[in-house]
């Protein structure tokens, strides 16, 4: 059984601490027995019986719980610098996708690669991913928007989770934007999603969830009523992408509606913060997509004193959040959305597995559960994200194995 010694902060983030508390053990030793931890807690109380066995030296780096992204869209095929350029310059997001970028050219990208050109890319992203220390990534289709093509998208999610490289956790996102073949004739697209898509998405059971864009540009309140309420009745939970770019009254919907997670959130009032809290709906910070689009930030502040606690999460995708970099989505949630370096890292373990519906398994260091954790090289979590470097993380382990070292 390997044990984990010279820690010099463990950092368990445990379930049942008190709200923003995160359960702080200085000079820790951790014991895991296969894929499950086996007992953690000050090195000098380690029991006896774990003295002889194999030790692993953490080289006085911090251990986190394997961080957790709850919002990317990784699988996509191509990215657009270009529109980047044209955003730098002053174009707006939606003018872009007015004249033909946008999502919808993400999409014909997308559709013109086959499912394994599609998972080679998907795969490196993922590799990526977790020399960050991310262990458990929630991923979104979104970019095929035809049943043959969404279907490609969840299979290349659902041969990522086989392959055992990180957690997924797939998510439906078939109502991303109306696509262009149904311009005129948009019911008809809502009637496919419902009566096509989601059908075979659960019959194949390769979503856990169904997410929908409510935006001007994308879908109503009532087109999304009608699509989650298709997916909850096919055992589909629900998220939703809400108040990005205007107050569409979207925190309010998914407290209706009993959604898992809400996300963006940059223009929701207090009313909608409210209604969420009462609720028990997880509210998504995607400070990374805020930063890109220039938008007013999310709060934090307003939502913790509220009575919420706030994911973090980066929104990976090729055009409003191009980087999938969970550590710098930290950062940014400390200095644009306000939350403290503790809450910053609650949001990206516990409060994102949270947000996933895999608080029972992912995003805090307990006995019995899955020993996902990453060697942070810091002396604190207040230094990790306020002197950001490009990685401090010099290993990452999902289930007990290595599966990043420097
Ligand atoms: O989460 N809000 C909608 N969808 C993505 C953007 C996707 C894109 O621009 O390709 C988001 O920000
Ligand atoms: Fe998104």
């Amino acid at each position: 059984m390997p044990v984990l010694h010279n820690i010099s902060e463990l950092i368990p983030c445990s379930t049942g601490l008190p709200r923003g508390e995160t359960g702080r053990i200085l000079d820790a030793a951790l014991a895991w027995q296969s894929d499950r931890i086996a007992w953690l807690g000050p090195a000098s109380e380690l029991p006896s019986d774990f003295a002889n066995e194999d030790v692993v030296d953490a080289g006085g780096c911090i251990v986190v719980p394997g961080l957790v992204d709850a919002h990317t869209h990784l699988c996509f095929g191509g990215w657009r610098a270009d529109e980047f350029e044209m955003r730098c310059r002053g174009v707006h997001y939606l003018d872009i996708a007015r004249a033909g970028g946008g999502i919808m050219r993400t999409v014909e990208q997308t559709r013109a690669l086959d499912e394994d050109a599609l998972f080679e890319q998907a795969r490196s992203r993922l590799a990526y991913l977790t020399t960050l220390g991310v262990t458990t990534v929630e991923c979104k289709s979104g970019y095929g928007l035809t049943l043959h093509d969404e279907l490609k998208i969840l299979r290349v999610y659902a041969r990522l989770k086989a392959l055992g490289a990180a957690r997924i956790v797939s998510t439906f996102l078939g109502a991303h934007v109306v696509p262009r073949e149904f311009r005129d004739r948009r019911e008809d697209y809502v009637d496919l999603v419902c009566l096509e898509m989601l059908p075979a998405v659960a019959s194949e059971e390769l979503a856990s969830y169904c997410d929908v864009f409510v935006e001007e540009g994308a879908f109503t309140e009532d087109e999304a009523r009608r699509i989650l309420g298709t997916a909850a009745s096919l055992g589909l939970g629900s998220k939703l992408h809400v108040d990005q770019l205007s107050d569409v009254g979207g925190a309010a919907l998914a407290a209706e509606l009993n959604a898992v997670s809400a996300d963006h959130l940059e223009y929701t009032g207090r009313d909608g913060i409210a209604k969420m809290v009462e609720a028990g709906v997880v509210p998504v910070t995607l400070p990374v997509a805020s930063l890109y689009l220039r938008q007013p930030p999310l709060d934090a502040r307003q939502w913790i004193d509220a009575g919420a606690e706030v994911c973090v999460a980066t929104d990976f995708n090729p055009g409003t959040a191009p980087t999938g970099h969970l550590p710098l989505a930290m950062t940014l949630a400390c200095t644009m959305n306000r939350m403290t370096p503790d809450e910053a890292l609650l949001g990206a373990t516990r409060v994102a597995a949270q947000a996933i519906g895999l608080e029972e398994e992912a995003g805090s260091l307990e006995v019995g559960r899955r020993a996902d954790f990453v060697l942070v090289d810091t002396p604190s979590v207040n230094h990790w994200l306020y002197n950001f470097e490009p990685n401090r993380a010099t290993a990452t382990f999902i289930g007990g194995a290595r599966v990043h070292a420097r």
